[in-house]
């Protein structure tokens, strides 16, 4: 098993442009499948995960080249339907891979079986599985059809009213994805905004749908079946997520000083920026800019005090995936740092709630798992222990990142699976890293 060695950093500088959003590109990869002609992406992320898509997207029968680095062509299908798979699609470690793509070979009338990791088969899937099976697709699978592998028998769909009981951009995506070779009106509504980048871009390929805010902060989507996509030409903003590790370094390593160029700044992603201004953090902004309907900025951040933080309601998922270095800022920061109405956690790539607190506490960490949440204590200096990534991306980077600030020596086991997400973390470690 692969692990890392850190050693203490003295500090974090230089300028740098994060490799292309996961999310974003995901859906470049999937609305370039279904659409007509097609589709060039640069900054493409080539990371396991968006891999494990554009594979998949091979297998339904799109064409995709390699045209230079980290830029795609892919020729989509088009009014065409899919091409029925002949084998098992294996979506590895990704949840948006599954999740979309249910909603896609849900609405086409083939037969296709959909499976991953071990991590996700743990995932629940009834979230998509329910609704997909109301708007007619036949969907079989372990324990009830809860639990990948699943079998989809698709077509024929007809569009539904649903409600989600939590805000998932993946559970929106594949209903509203489902929902373009439906018959009818598709109408998704969410408690709270989750990230919108599916319905930036299926704007940007020419469908229309009409967005809407209901009472107590709901968010409503509609969606007419039978709507042509048309292929693009589009630039995958910097990943925000993959960001935030290096946002959280040069704040906590005195003398830091870090230029963050060309990162997707979609509000429905930066909410680790709203809890940093309530902890008292300025960061530099400009040259706010738009690519593929994303608005996107340079960041300049300089290692600060920090304050303690309340996180919940709306906010919380605005920076879902930053809740693990979220939770390694407040061990620095002065007070106690509480996050709530983020049981969502538990069903990630692994229970993060669980598994940051337990391999913090290692580093000496003063933080409490709640049942929705983490109650921190700070500041508290860390030390150097062996630790553990659960087999989940954002824990390991995170902990890499403890490491900077820790005294002595730390060993982050099982470090493979940052490959589905940010294969460039780990030479970054030299890169934008002084060691004393
Ligand atoms: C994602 C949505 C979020 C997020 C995940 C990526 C997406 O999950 O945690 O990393 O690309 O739609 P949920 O939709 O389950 O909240």
């Amino acid at each position: 098993m692969q692990s890392w060695r850190i050693t203490p950093a003295k500090r974090v500088r230089g300028m740098w442009s994060p490799p292309g959003d996961k999310s974003i590109t995901h859906r470049a990869v999937i609305l370039g499948l279904l659409a007509r002609g097609t589709t060039e992406i640069e900054n493409f992320l080539e990371a396991d995960d968006c891999l494990r898509t554009l594979h998949i997207a091979q297998q339904l029968g799109a064409e995709a080249e390699r045209v230079g680095e980290a830029r795609w062509r892919i020729t989509g299908r088009g009014s065409e339907s899919l091409r029925e798979p002949n084998e098992v699609l294996d979506a590895g470690n990704s949840g948006t891979t599954t999740r979309l793509m249910a909603g896609v070979l849900a609405s086409y009338p083939i037969f296709s079986v959909l499976t991953g990791d071990a991590s996700l088969r743990r995932r629940p899937m009834r979230r998509i599985v329910e609704p997909l099976q109301r708007m007619g697709a036949h969907i079989d699978g372990r324990e009830g059809a809860t639990r990948l592998p699943l079998s989809i028998r698709g077509g024929d769909l007809r569009a539904i009213k649903h409600l989600t009981p939590v805000a998932s951009a993946q559970v929106k995506s594949c209903i509203l994805l489902a929902g373009l070779n439906a018959a009818g009106v598709t109408e998704v509504t969410e408690p709270t905004l989750s990230r919108d980048h599916t319905e930036r871009m299926l704007r940007a390929f020419g469908a229309e749908l009409e967005t809407q805010i209901c009472t107590a902060g709901a968010h409503r989507v509609r969606l007419h079946g039978g709507q042509t996509l048309e292929g693009q030409k589009l630039i995958v903003p910097g990943d925000f997520s993959s960001a935030a590790f290096w946002i959280a370094a040069a704040l906590l390593l005195p003398g830091s000083e870090l230029v963050i160029e060309g990162v997707g700044v979609n509000p429905t992603r930066t909410g680790l920026l709203e809890a940093l201004a309530q902890a008292g953090v300025h960061l530099e902004w400009s040259a706010v800019d738009e690519q593929a309907g994303e608005p996107t900025a340079t960041l300049r951040v300089k290692s600060q005090p920090l304050g303690a933080m309340r996180i919940g309601g709306a906010l919380v998922p605005s920076l879902i995936d930053e809740v693990p270095i979220l939770a390694l800022l407040a061990t620095q920061a002065h007070g106690e740092t509480l996050i709530r109405d983020a049981a969502e956690l538990r069903v990630k790539e692994s229970d993060r709630i669980e598994a940051i607190a337990t391999e913090l506490r290692k580093m000496g960490a003063q933080i409490e798992p709640l049942p929705d949440g983490l109650r921190i204590q700070g500041p508290t200096p860390l030390h150097g222990a062996e630790v553990q990534s659960y087999g989940d991306h954002r824990i390991a980077m995170t902990l890499a990142i403890a490491g900077l600030i820790a005294q002595g020596e730390t060993v982050v086991h099982d470090v493979a699976c940052v490959q589905t997400s940010f294969p460039e973390f780990e030479a970054l470690l030299q890169q934008l890293v002084e060691y004393p």
